[in-house]
């Protein structure tokens, strides 16, 4: 103990170059003559080879902020935040397949990334059906050489009615859209995220994952219930050196919220709740997701992300003062 206690000073003191000795003993050194002893009996030492930590020469610019050579899979790809982040992957250089229920939909979306010269892949699946997510993997895992090294779990709907209002389907359905799927795909792909190496999983989240919002006890309790996923996988996966960090947005201008913000009284209420005063645009979420993708994070696990235009962070800013 004592000695473990002396090596990590030496290690913080070797780290420091302007090292001085405080003028009052630290608390866990007060009462411990030992200690104060091997204090002041410091002397700089050679830091062991593993302390070089800062003389390593920093990666190419571009390795760090490229995504060349990987592929991902992102679910929802065909519209809003899920399309997005499709296409800045793509940008940053993976090679992408994504998913969605909608066949015309989606065939549509690939003619155009493909005319675009986007390596991209699609096939139909429905995340909240068990089979689904299974053929999906397969189909992934033939596709990128049983590899994955990015997983964007972005499918997500919403029910929006008080609590006591919900129907036994309407609860099992947003449980299997919005929870089930994702943990069942982070099970399925697992094998795949580690055979990369370096797998990264992203989760979307929501700012009613850590606020209330009306109607949406339910919607939010599924984001919540993601929120601690991505803490426990984070963990969980890190001998794996897979990386898990969560995205959580406020409103985004998308197909799923348009009927809602079409009503001119909702949207100045949302705007005035929100520091920024407008909604996002698809691609100010993508971006994160990206950068959390990139190597460029590579120290960064275990983190849910808003964005949100400061909306969560909102106390109080009277309008009349
Ligand atoms: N927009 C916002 O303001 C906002 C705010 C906070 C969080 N989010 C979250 O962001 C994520 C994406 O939202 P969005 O606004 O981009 O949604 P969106 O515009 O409704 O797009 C959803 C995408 O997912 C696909 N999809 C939906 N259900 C699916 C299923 N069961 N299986 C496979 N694909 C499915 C849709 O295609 P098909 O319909 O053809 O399947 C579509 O491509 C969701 O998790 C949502 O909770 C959004
Ligand atoms: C000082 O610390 C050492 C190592 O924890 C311990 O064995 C010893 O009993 C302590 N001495 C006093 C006076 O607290
Ligand atoms: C599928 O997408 C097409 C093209 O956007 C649309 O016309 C059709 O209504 C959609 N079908 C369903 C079941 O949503
Ligand atoms: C909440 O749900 C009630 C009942 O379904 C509905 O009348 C109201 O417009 C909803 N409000 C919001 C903000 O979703």
């Amino acid at each position: 103990m004592a000695q473990a206690l002396f090596f990590s000073l030496e290690l913080s003191l070797s780290a420091s170059s302007t090292f001085s000795i405080c003028s009052s003993t630290p608390h866990f050194l007060s009462k411990n003559s030992t200690f104060n002893h091997l204090t002041l009996s410091f002397k700089p030492l050679k830091p062991p080879k593993h302390l070089h930590f800062h003389l390593k020469p920093i990666s190419s610019h571009s390795n760090r902020w490229s995504l060349r050579g990987t592929t991902a899979l992102v679910t929802g790809g065909t519209r809003g935040i899920g399309r997005a982040i499709v296409e800045e992957l793509v940008g940053f250089g993976a090679k992408v397949h994504t998913c969605s229920r909608n066949e015309t939909e989606l065939s549509e979306c690939l003619e155009n990334w493909v005319g675009s010269g986007f390596e991209v892949t699609g096939s139909v699946c429905d995340v909240s059906v068990r089979a689904q997510r299974e053929r999906l993997i397969g189909t992934l895992s033939s596709l990128f050489d049983n590899k994955l090294d990015i997983l964007i779990n972005n499918v997500g709907t919403n029910i929006r009615k008080p609590m006591v209002d919900f129907t036994a389907e309407e609860l099992s359905t947003l449980l299997a859209t919005n929870f089930e799927s994702v943990f069942h795909l982070c099970q399925l792909a697992y094998p795949l995220l580690k055979a990369s190496g370096a797998g990264r999983v992203v989760f979307t989240s929501s700012v009613s994952g850590f606020v209330s919002l009306k109607n949406m006890s339910v919607q939010g309790s599924t984001k919540g219930a993601i929120n601690q996923l991505t803490r426990n996988l984070a963990c969980e996966w890190a001998k794996d050196n897979i990386r898990c960090n969560a995205i959580a947005p406020w409103y985004i201008k998308t197909s799923m919220v348009e009927q809602v913000l079409s009503n001119k009284e909702y949207l100045e209420e949302v705007y005035s709740r929100t520091p920024l005063r407008r909604l996002g645009d698809p691609t100010e979420v993508s971006s994160l997701v990206a950068f959390l993708c990139l190597p460029a994070s590579s120290y960064i696990t275990g983190q849910i992300i808003c964005v949100d235009g400061g909306m969560s962070v909102n106390g109080f800013y009277p309008r009349h003062d």
